[in-house]
Parts: C-alpha cells; structure tokens; sequence
C-alpha cells in the first residue's frame, strides 16, 4: 500500500476520498436513546439524522489505522441529547483517539466493571480513549453541530449489544437548557 491523503472540511466535517459514508437516522437507533417516548413522538421523529461520519477505512488487518469524522446534528429525544450510538471494540485491546474540531459536547467512557467517566469537549480537545474502555460522543449544544475526528486500529471493530440493551450508566439530559447527568433507569450491573 501506497501512502496517502485526504482532506478534512472543518466547517462541515466532509472528507475527500472516503470509503464509506454512514447516516444514523433515530429509526436506526431507538434503542440506544433510554428516556421513554409516546409511539406518537417516535413517529414523528423516525427519519431524523442523529449523525453521519466520512471514513478513510483500511483493510481489517494489525498494524493498521483507520479514521473517520463524525457531524452530531443538534437536538434532543426526549431530553436526551443527540449522540452517537456507542460501543465496545470487538478487539477490545484497541484503543481510541478523539479530536474535537466544532461545537462542543461529551464524550462519555466506561469500562466493563462499570466504572464511568465523562469528559466535556471543546475545538481542539483531543482525548484519549485506552482498550477495555465503551465510548459515545454527546452533542450537548442544541443549535449547533458537534465535529470530531477519531482514529482507530482497523481491526478493531465495533460491539453494540451490551450498549443497546443496558446503555451507559448515565444519560445526559437537557433541563432548564442546561445539560446535565442523570442516572440510566434502564442500567443494572
Ligand atoms: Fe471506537
């Protein structure tokens, strides 16, 4: 493999030359959002984008890096804050890098004996995720986008299950405009 490029748009989070493009309407996501909804609002929110990402994908083999960038849209269900969806790494000795390039949000961590760790992100703010830690990105401004880039090992992989049943230990959750931390109902040990 040849060394290469691409070029990241920070006022809209496009990238040159990705390989794969991913849209995260609320339909494809329902689970993942934990305060409870009427059917009749579900309706009405089902084609929303929650989220996009652009990413430069390199085969699945050790020893390579892929990226991507990822444009959280404003806004909330229910209270809680748009977000990624979240996950585990499947290789979960693979760890992360986050770098905060627009609007400002959390980035949320915890590992598998539950501890949980929230970190507010602004422009500029790089985090580093370590292996063994579960991860979501929250936009906690509900007029404006959250843009990141995050940096990966390309075998790492993504495992949703016990993020889609359980979820994080907390929600962040708009009250009074102001986000804040509130215990998962839906979490148990
Ligand atoms: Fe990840």
């Amino acid at each position: 493999m040849q060394p290469f490029y691409s070029l990241v748009n920070f006022s809209n989070g496009k990238v040159t030359d990705y390989h794969n493009k991913a849209i995260r309407k609320y339909k494809d996501m329902e689970n993942f959002f934990k305060m409870y909804l009427t059917k009749d609002i579900k309706a009405n929110l089902k084609e929303k984008t929650i989220y996009e990402s652009y990413e430069i994908r390199l085969p699945k083999k050790n020893g390579n890096l892929s990226w991507c960038t990822t444009i959280i849209y404003p806004g909330d269900i229910a209270g809680e804050y748009f977000m990624t969806k979240g996950h585990f790494h499947k290789n979960d000795i693979s760890a992360e890098l986050y770098l905060c390039i627009q609007g400002e949000g959390y980035i949320i961590m915890q590992n598998h004996e539950g501890k949980f760790i929230d970190c507010k992100i602004v422009p500029g703010k790089a985090i580093s995720v370590p292996p063994e830690w579960g991860h979501r990105v929250i936009n906690s401004d509900k007029n404006n986008k959250l843009i990141f880039v995050a940096v990966y090992a390309s075998d790492a992989g993504h495992d949703y299950a016990f993020i889609e049943e359980k979820g994080f230990k907390k929600l962040l959750i708009s009250e009074n405009g102001k986000p804040k931390f509130i215990d998962n109902p839906n979490y148990q040990k």
